[in-house]
């Protein structure tokens, strides 16, 4: 079967590329390289020892979507492009709401031309808004706190109504709470440019000492030790989630939590990191982050039950495949 992975030269679609081809099917990527980096796709040859097809497009471009349609029988779509920063949503909404559902709409228009029934998107925790922890898909959100979480929610919303107006469509929402860590091969992992604004990419630069210190964003919220606490899973159980929803759904639309269902502290994911690593992380007690809330986890009984998939790799694993990643990783270079 053959799987359109658009944004699939990203942090969580090379990983689940790898997840895909080592699951027998076939890949075509989709990416305008924005936020990423062609070499990602030859390291996933490495790994796998397969090709993807790789078409560097915007995906906003609906001629350029539909040729890959016309050139290619998909069976499937994994929609994982679009931008992804919190505060850059913030400072620049336009951006993001022409991007990110500009998108989704040129894909859902494709798929309904090109009769491709199988749609699976990327969705984010941050649509839970202020709910109380542990976050189950039944809960209803009207406004998330940001307008990066809010393409997140619009995109759901069309996906639903189109579902609902098409009933052989399957459609499929992953909510993913805090993707960390790496592929094992230390060959691809999360490179952000710049600064980073994710804690575990900063915790491995300065491990690295790229930074001197590490602001820990308040330690007075209402947690184990006042630091936020959120659902880090790492990146390959994610990407494997996505292979499980590909080979599980029926016509209609099903929505997933993807997380581990544990929560953890920034501190206590610090001190995991020290002791797996043997390493210390400097860091320093700052205030609170705009938009940030003290806690963040899944309750992740439907996709075990429906999906029969469940992560496996524990927060040790995540911190030395994240380290393990930034070692080998030349910033100058790629
Ligand atoms: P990423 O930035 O590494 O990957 C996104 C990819 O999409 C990049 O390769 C970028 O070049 C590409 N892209 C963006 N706009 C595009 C466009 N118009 N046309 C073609 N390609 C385009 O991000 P990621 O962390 O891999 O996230 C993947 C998806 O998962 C995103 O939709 C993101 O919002 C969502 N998500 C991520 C997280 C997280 O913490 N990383 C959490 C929840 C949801
Ligand atoms: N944190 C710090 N210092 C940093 C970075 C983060 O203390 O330098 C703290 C935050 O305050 C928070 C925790 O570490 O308590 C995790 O923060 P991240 O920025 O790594 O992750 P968020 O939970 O804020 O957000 C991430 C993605 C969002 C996504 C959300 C839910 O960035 O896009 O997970 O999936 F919506």
């Amino acid at each position: 079967m053959n799987i359109l992975v658009t944004g699939g030269a990203g942090y969580i679609g090379t990983h689940t590329c790898i997840a895909l081809l080592e699951a027998g099917y076939s890949v075509i990527v989709a990416d305008n390289l924005s936020n990423s980096k062609r070499e990602s796709l030859e390291k996933i040859k490495t790994i796998t020892n397969k090709e993807v097809l790789f078409y560097e497009i915007d995906v906003t471009n609906t001629q350029a979507v539909e040729e890959i349609f016309q050139q290619n029988s998909i069976d499937g779509v994994i929609h994982f492009a679009g931008l992804k920063s919190v505060g850059e949503s913030v400072e620049k909404p336009f951006m993001y709401y022409q991007n990110n559902l500009v998108c989704t709409l040129v894909l859902i228009n494709a798929c309904l031309k090109y009769d491709v029934r199988r749609f699976v998107f990327s969705s984010s925790a941050t649509v839970y808004g202020g709910n109380h922890v542990p976050f189950v898909e039944t809960m209803n959100f009207s406004q998330t706190s940001n307008p990066y979480g809010e393409t997140k929610a619009m995109c759901e919303r069309i996906l639903t109504d189109i579902t609902n107006a098409n009933p052989s469509f399957t459609v499929t929402l992953l909510r993913y709470f805090n993707p960390v860590g790496a592929h094992n091969s230390g060959l691809i992992g999360e490179a952000p440019n710049g600064i980073p604004n994710n804690l575990m990419p900063y915790v491995t630069q300065v491990a690295k000492g790229k930074q001197e210190y590490l602001n820990i964003f308040g330690n007075d919220y209402p947690t184990i030790d006042g630091t936020g606490v959120r659902d880090y899973i790492h990146v390959m159980d994610l990407a494997e989630g996505h292979v499980a929803a590909l080979n599980t759904v029926t016509a209609g639309v099903h929505i997933y939590n993807l997380g581990t269902g544990q929560g953890t502290s920034v501190l206590q994911l610090i001190k995991i990191f020290e002791e797996v690593n043997g390493i210390v992380i400097r860091f320093k007690i700052t205030d609170r982050r705009q938009g940030d809330i003290a806690s963040c986890f899944a309750d992740v009984s439907k996709a075990r039950k429906e999906l029969d998939w469940i992560a496996k790799r524990d927060l040790e694993t995540m911190c030395k495949d994240a380290w393990r990643f930034e070692q080998n990783y030349n910033h100058q270079v790629m």
